[in-house]
């Protein structure tokens, strides 16, 4: 079974996905897309063998060029691991049901466009929420829409501030998301 990766970040997901595969003969990493040619992602892929493409908003929106790249790969699972574009219809349509992300908040609150990245923890505190979370489910036209897949949670004390936060959840996106991402792999 191959995997697409499609990251726009420092790729600390990506690092873990591609460890935990990275001794299994039945599943590999077979691509890294990134939108971003400064992405921490293309280094890791490039330390683990795996090839990278960049794609440019023209060609990724109005081509179908990424859909071929994908097909000569023979992806079965599409990862979005800090990738911060919609996934374009072509794409949604072509990986019905095989696109997965992972959101680092309990969705459906503190989801959509924007919340990403830091934001997310801030709204968080800002809220008071006595815990966080993560969310990982499949990817359909709207940002942070699909079918709810798996949720983690973490308890959160008054003095934690966004950073400390965004560490909690982050530990938890490392432990659960190779696993989840396992688990589909097996479902096809
Ligand atoms: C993570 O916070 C993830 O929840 C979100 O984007 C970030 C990716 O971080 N989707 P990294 O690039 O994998 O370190």
């Amino acid at each position: 079974k191959n995997i697409a990766i499609f990251a726009s970040g420092s790729g600390s997901n990506a690092r873990k996905i591609m460890e935990y595969f990275a001794e299994r003969n039945d599943v590999s990493v077979q691509i890294v897309i990134s939108n971003r040619a400064d992405a921490g992602v293309l280094k890791i892929a490039e330390n683990f063998g795996v090839d990278s493409i960049v794609v440019q908003r023209r060609t990724f929106y109005e081509s179908e060029d990424v859909l071929s790249v994908l097909n000569k790969y023979e992806i079965s699972l599409i990862v979005l691991a800090g990738f911060l574009w919609l996934v374009p219809p072509y794409l949604v349509e072509a990986y019905q049901g095989r696109i997965v992300n992972i959101h680092p908040a309990l969705l459906p609150k503190y989801g959509g466009k924007g919340m990403h990245g830091i934001h997310v923890h801030e709204a968080v505190k800002k809220a008071n929420e006595k815990e966080s979370g993560i969310t990982i489910h499949f990817v359909n036209d709207h940002y942070d829409e699909g079918q709810i897949i798996f949720q983690a949670r973490c308890q959160l004390s008054p003095s934690d501030a966004p950073e400390d936060i965004a560490r909690k959840v982050l530990q938890l996106e490392h432990k659960h998301y190779p696993e989840i991402i396992d688990q589909l792999l097996h479902r096809f």
